[in-house]
């Protein structure tokens, strides 16, 4: 804003004014640089500041016209001075209320701009996830293990060598350790146990048995961990399946027709099974569970003609291990091996997903890209 007319800090003497009709022409130029001014006000603070420069009471351009032309003017002038005057005042008064009308318009015009909601733009679309297909599969095993009276439990990650090992039948320079070596925390000196990640989910098999007497039927999800190196089937951590179930008449037969239930319910009824001898201590007889190769439908000839990559031409893959409790075992949980007989089992859930998903490399379940994660909604 310009400053207010300088003019009307003079008197008209000293302006030079001294005839009446050289005062149309001085309330010309005031008006006209008033228009000007007030033209630049688009705000409540300008609007403020340009209303006190023009009527505030004490040195506003109106109060010094008043002071400076009307009052010390000679009788001659007075009455035109005090005529164009009232015409000025009308006018500034009038416009400058004008303005501010249209300036808090304007504010609230802005304001409404501002907050206005337009109801026609799409909305803001959040992605929704979906579980990690490991959780998936978990979710399927559970279902079908469920449907036939298993109950679900689950147990630490961080296990004492009495539960991971020794309960087992695995005692302290047991050669299957070599298979399991982990990771172990470091703990203060003097703590009462070594602690370390557990290696299988079977410690839950004697956490359980110690919690529940028999009939007990479980399934145990959950996390593991070996030192085992990273390649397209191995990981440092990965996910198993435990079950377990111990009652007074529990049989072989009851063992092989829950497994082949379980196995046709997950891979279909075209899926042929097969048990193998194995060795483990916590189970006696142990058999290693194959199932015929999903990849090439267990000819061991691949769909372009050659061997079969997947299960290397046997026509077979292998699954899990499981087999009946070693009576050992019960010796850790206060069972009588006498009354009692179950079965156990231990599936390796990222290769049984890789076998029904067709995936070739384990190590996609950890690397979290989300192209790969999509393809599994
Ligand atoms: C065990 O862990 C036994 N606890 C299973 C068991 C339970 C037997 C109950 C008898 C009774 P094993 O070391 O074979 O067994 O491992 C079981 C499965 O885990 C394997 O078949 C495999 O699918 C999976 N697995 C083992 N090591 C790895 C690894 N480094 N990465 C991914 N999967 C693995």
């Amino acid at each position: 804003m310009t400053a207010p007319e300088n003019k009307s800090a003079q008197t008209l003497a000293a302006l030079g004014v001294r005839q009446p009709d050289q005062l149309a022409p001085l309330f010309a130029e005031i008006r006209a640089r008033f228009d000007a001014d007030i033209a630049a006000v688009h705000d409540e603070k300008a609007w403020k500041q340009f209303r006190d420069a023009w009527l505030g009471r004490k040195s506003g351009v109106l109060t010094q016209i008043t002071d400076n032309w009307l009052k010390p003017a000679t009788p001659e002038l007075k009455r035109v001075v005090g005529q164009e005057l009232n015409k000025l005042r009308a006018y500034v008064e009038a416009q400058i209320e004008a303005r501010r009308v249209a300036v808090e318009a304007g504010a609230d015009e802005s304001a409404l701009a501002r907050e206005r909601v337009d109801l026609s733009l799409p909305g803001v679309t959040r992605p929704i996830g979906s579980h990690h297909l490991i959780r998936q599969v978990f979710q399927q095993i559970e279902d079908i293990f469920v449907s036939i009276g298993f109950s679900v439990v689950e147990g630490p990650e961080i296990e004492t060598p009495y539960y991971n090992f020794e309960a087992l039948n695995i005692p302290e320079f047991h050669p299957v350790r070599d298979d399991m070596d982990t990771f172990y925390i470091e703990l203060p000196k003097g703590a009462p146990s070594p602690l370390l990640l557990r290696t299988h989910t079977s410690p839950m098999q004697i956490r359980t048995m110690e919690k529940r007497r028999p009939p007990v039927r479980v399934i145990v999800p959950g996390k593991v961990y070996r030192r085992d190196n990273p390649d397209a089937t191995h990981s440092f951590a990965f996910h198993q399946v435990e079950g377990l179930a111990v009652d007074t008449d529990i049989t072989f037969c009851d063992f092989t027709g829950t497994i082949e239930y379980f196995v046709k319910q997950f891979f279909g009824p075209g899926v042929k099974t097969r048990f193998r001898p194995s060795y483990f201590p916590f189970t006696e007889p142990s058999v290693e569970f194959d199932v015929t190769c999903v990849f090439c439908g267990g000819s061991g000839v691949s769909t372009g003609g050659g061997t079969c990559s997947k299960c290397k031409g046997a026509g077979w893959i292998e699954l899990f291990g499981a087999g009946m409790v070693d009576p050992a075992v019960y010796g850790f949980v206060k069972y009588d091996p006498k009354k009692v007989s179950g079965f156990a089992f231990g599936i390796g859930i990222d290769r049984l997903a890789m076998l029904k998903y067709s995936i070739d490399d384990i190590q996609v379940f950890f690397q979290n890209d989300v192209r790969f994660l999509r393809q599994f909604p």
